[in-house]
Formats: structure tokens, sequence, C-alpha cells
């Protein structure tokens, strides 16, 4: 871990004092520690601890008295959001954890989270009643959603007594999932350009209704963080879906199939790497209605007319730049493989994700999944169940080695 910048988060618990050991295990490895704490940790074990142990001054608080220009204030120690390659919380108590969740800012340490554009690793470190708690439980659904990472808790005894996770993991854990973020951080996609379209789309009828599908956003979602992770600079156009903004995504919302193309085709030129991961509907209806449609007798039946969208993907593929790589996904109830490789021929992809969608395998909702990839050459790949994140990752491995 030599010369990396570390910023060391600690809140207010009783495990407050194994972040000393921490810290100390830190700088022996070579890293480069700064340590900022909340009031709460200050009351468990004193600053100059850390000051001793990392031979930095500790950052504590936001305001000082002492200001001698004015532009100091409220900019004092905000550079350590930008001066870190990590910033680890540990332990993070559920208070803190809700309130980056949250983008809560009352305190230098969730100034500093909230700021920060590097890496964010949390320890989640309470009580295991409050670590079960659900509140606390869509807190980190909520981080893990945005890309921060989450050390798991150890299972064990409590200071209250109680028995269950929430402790702080063994230093040597904490160390070494560092240690595997800063040398697995291979940042193989480091300031290439991907853009990647996720969600349903909505084709109004009338003001007030439309027609839609089922999907989520997820698995695209998942695609645009995995590949931020990766040092990419993201652009993430989707469709109406409830998902949390991975960190350092660009987000464009559209509605229609129309304004999805419209936001695509105007990004696609500079693009290094295309994923259209959204369900973009086929079909509109022509003449969507100004005012809300009425029913009209309880017998008659009512036809709506409708015509085909634009197909992004088969555009993006006329018009991409040389040298990029373009992957489409294709959602089949039958004939899965067969259908995907027409797509990917018909398209004029360099990688399909074929999505069988069965009753194993719901896809829409669910935060996991079961895909093959086929790339240009026909080579086929099929993966077992992962989790969505997973199968991000391991499509960017395949997009990376297309690119080599
Ligand atoms: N797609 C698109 N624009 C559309 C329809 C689909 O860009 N109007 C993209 C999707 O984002 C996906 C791929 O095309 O990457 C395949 O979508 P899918 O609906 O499975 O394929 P279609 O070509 O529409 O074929 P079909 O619906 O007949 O299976």
């Amino acid at each position: 871990m030599r010369g990396t910048k570390i910023l060391l988060g600690v809140t207010g618990g009783i495990a407050a004092y194994k972040s000393a050991y921490l810290a100390r295990e830190l700088v022996r490895a070579g890293a480069d520690v700064h340590v900022v704490m909340t009031e709460a940790a200050a009351e468990f074990v004193q600053p100059l601890t850390f000051s001793a142990l990392t031979r930095h001054p500790v950052a504590l608080e936001m305001w000082h008295r002492d200001q001698s220009t004015e532009s100091e204030i409220g900019t004092r120690h905000i550079h350590l959001a930008t001066w870190c390659d990590i910033m680890l919380i540990a332990p993070a108590s559920a208070n803190t954890i809700a309130k980056v969740a949250h983008g809560l800012s009352d305190n230098l340490l969730t100034v500093l989270a909230l700021a920060c554009r590097r890496p964010l690793v949390v320890a989640p470190t309470m009580d295991a009643d409050m670590y079960l708690n659900d509140v606390t439980q869509q807190n980190l659904g909520v981080l893990r959603q945005r890309g921060v990472d989450i050390i798991p808790p150890a299972i064990g005894e409590h200071a209250s007594g109680l028995m269950g996770p929430g402790r702080l993991p063994d230093v040597e854990v904490i160390i070494e999932f560092v240690r595997k973020l800063v040398d697995g951080r291979h940042e193989d996609l480091r300031k290439k350009r991907v853009l990647v379209t996720a969600g349903p789309t909505y084709e109004p009828i009338d003001p007030v209704r439309f027609i839609g599908n089922r999907s989520s956003g997820k698995m695209g979602f998942a695609i645009a963080t995995a590949a931020a992770k990766r040092g990419a600079d993201v652009t993430l156009v989707t469709g109406p879906v409830h998902l949390e903004t991975p960190r350092t995504v660009d987000r464009i919302d559209v509605e229609t199939a129309h304004e999805m193309h419209r936001a695509v085709l105007a990004a696609a030129k500079k693009q290094d790497v295309i994923i259209m991961a959204a369900a973009v509907s086929d079909y509109r209806p022509s003449k969507p209605s100004g005012q809300k449609m009425k029913k009209m007798s309880a017998e008659a039946a009512l036809d709506l007319h409708l015509v085909t969208t634009p197909d992004i993907l088969a555009e993006v593929g006329r018009v991409r730049r040389r040298g990029s790589v373009l992957v489409g996904f294709a959602l089949e109830t039958e004939n899965a493989l067969e259908n995907g490789r027409a797509k990917l021929t018909k398209k004029q992809l360099d990688l399909i994700v074929v999505n069988a969608a069965t009753k194993d395998n719901p896809v829409f909702g669910s935060d996991r999944n079961t895909v093959a990839f086929i790339d240009h050459a026909g080579h086929v790949d099929e993966l077992p169940a992962m989790e969505k994140i997973e199968v991000a990752h391991r499509l960017l491995d395949r997009i990376v080695a297309l690119r080599a």
C-alpha cells in the first residue's frame, strides 16, 4: 500500500479504539493516513493518539474561531476529500451511515464523505439489533447501490452483551479488504467514455396513461456503477426508475423512446463503449390524446393505433466511432441463444447479453440475473446465476478484453 493516501473516518462507538490499531497497521503497510473524527469518536479516543500514530494532525472541526481569512471559512480540511485515494470509515456508526446515505453533512466527516469522489469504504459497526434494523439495512442498500464498498461486520458478542452481527472486523480483515481494493482496483477503464442505457420507456396514451414494461433499471445501473468504479467517465441515460444515481455518474433522465433516442445519439459519437441495457418500447401510440381519455360505453372496445419507435441500438451501430465497443441486450422467452445471435448480427454489435426470462430467472426487478454473452466471433459464454453487479463486472471484463 506504499504511497496510498487513505482518509480514515472514525465515528463514535466503543470500537473506535480499534481504529488506532487500524491506523497504525495502515501506516506500517506504507499508507499515508489522515484521520477525521466525529465529536462522539473523540469521546472514546483522544485525537492525539491518532496524530501520534499517523504523524498528521487530526481533522475534527469544520469551524475555527481563529480564522485568519474569510476564504478559509468552511473550506478547512475539505481538500482531504480530493487528496485521498480512498476514504475508509471504520467504525461507521448507524448514525453516520444514515447521514451519508441521505447526504446530510453536519460534521467534517460527513462533509468529506459527501465531497469525496474517490472510492468510499464503510465498515458498519453497531449493536446487532441496530445493524439488523430495516432502516440500517435500507441505508446500507442505498450506499451499495451508489457504489460504496461495505465491509461486512463480524459476528460475535457486543459490549451490550448481545450476540450477532455488527462488530468491527479484525484489523487484518479490514486491511486485506483495502489492500484488495488498491491492488484489484485495476482502473482498466480509466478515462474511457462509457454510455449506458437503463430502465423502461413510457409511451404516453394520454396525460395519465402510458405503455411501459416491467424493467427496474437495476442491470443498467449496476453496469454504470461498475464502470465508474473502474475509472470510466460514465453517462447513464435512463427511463423512469426508482434507483439512486451511482457515484460519479452523469445521469440523464428520459421518459419516451424518442427522448432516449435523442439523448443517446447526441452522446454516441464520443463514446469508447456503449452498452444498451434499456428495455425500449418497440411501439408507441400514434396519436397520444391531449386530454385524459374518457370511457365510452360499457361494451365498446378501444382500439389503440401503435407505430414503431426508432431502434436506437441499430442506429447507434451505424453512427458509432470506429474502434468503439457496442453491446446490446436481448430479452428472450424462447430460443434465447438463437434469437440473441440473430440480433447481434442484425444490429452490428460486438457483444450481446442474452437474458432468458423464465420462472427461475425473472430478470425484471430481481437483484440477480442469469445471462449468456455472445460475441461477434460467435463465442458463447453462459454464466451461472449471480448478483447483477457481478454480471456487470463480468461484462466489463469481456469488453476490456475485446478492446485489447
Ligand atoms: N433497443 C433499442 N431501441 C428499440 C428497441 C430495442 O435500442 N426501439 C435495444 C435494447 O436496448 C436492447 C436491444 O435493442 O439492447 C434488444 O432489444 P429487444 O427488445 O430484445 O430486441 P428487438 O430488436 O426490439 O427485438 P424483439 O423485441 O422483436 O425481440
